[in-house]
């Protein structure tokens, strides 16, 4: 394939960010996470991140205006020209809407929008586990994938932390959000014919295993 434009969907703790780090290593495109793109803004304590923060904290999505531009500067980079894989963007219509303007003025399309299929009671059981590294944002989880030190990052070393809302209460109103204002882009991708569904309930690699085997038959199809 030419070029590798990825959109990784799902709910929260669907294991977007599990599949975007692998599939960064295999395909060594640029991996933009808006979350923690945010998360390291707040770190910083930077203008952005003083705003995000209060939306985060409670599980609201960021002002569309705010999060736009944000991709939309990283899509432009050289380092994109190949591919990209975007986690967490976009996650409302107008998002969807922005982007694929913006792909249309670069004379470029979306490759794929791979939607990460899990129930409810696995986004509880995986954000109520998850344990996330202070510095890099590295992800593991206290039982179906523990750090080899406990609270401790395999990759960086650094301290392991429960994310803020990663809190039960929160974790319910992320859901809700991404209900109501997400989901609907199951479907608006589905008519631009870009919907690929992935079962997301298995071990991490045999999630890894479908998506590559997906990518595979997509540039099989465009070869022939
Ligand atoms: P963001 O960080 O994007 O949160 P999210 O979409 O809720 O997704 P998560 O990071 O919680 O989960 P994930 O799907 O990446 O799962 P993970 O791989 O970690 O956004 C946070 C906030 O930022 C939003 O609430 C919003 O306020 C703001 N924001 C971000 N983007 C925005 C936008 N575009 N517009 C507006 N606001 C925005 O996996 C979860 C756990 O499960 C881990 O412990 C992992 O080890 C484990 N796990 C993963 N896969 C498996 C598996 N197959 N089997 C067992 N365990 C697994």
């Amino acid at each position: 394939m030419s070029e590798l434009n990825l959109i990784l969907l799902g709910p929260p703790g669907s294991g977007k960010g599990t599949q975007g780090e692998r599939l960064q290593a295999d395909f060594r495109l640029p991996y933009y996470a808006t979350g923690d793109i945010l998360r390291a803004a707040v770190r910083d304590r930077s203008k952005l991140g003083r705003e995000a923060k209060q939306y985060m904290d409670r599980g609201d999505l960021v002002p569309d205006e705010v999060i736009i531009g944000l991709i939309a500067e990283r899509v432009e980079r050289s380092e994109a020209a190949d591919g990209f894989i975007l986690d967490g963007f976009p996650r409302t219509t107008a998002q969807a809407e922005a982007l694929e303007a913006e792909m249309a003025e670069l004379g470029r399309r979306l490759t794929a929008a791979i939607l990460i299929d899990v129930s409810d009671e696995e986004v509880v059981r995986r954000l109520s586990g998850r344990r996330t590294c202070a510095k890099e944002g590295h992800v593991f989880h206290v039982e179906f994938d523990p750090p080899k030190n406990e609270g401790v990052c395999d990759v960086c070393g650094s301290k392991l932390v429960v994310r803020d809302d990663d809190k039960p209460e929160v974790i319910r109103h992320r859901l809700e959000q991404y209900r109501e204002k997400t989901e609907p882009l199951i479907s608006h991708f589905e008519q631009r014919g870009i919907l690929r569904r992935i079962e997301g309930e298995s071990p991490p690699e045999e999630v890894g295993d479908r998506i590559r085997a997906m990518l595979a038959t997509l540039k099989m199809e465009e070869e022939l």
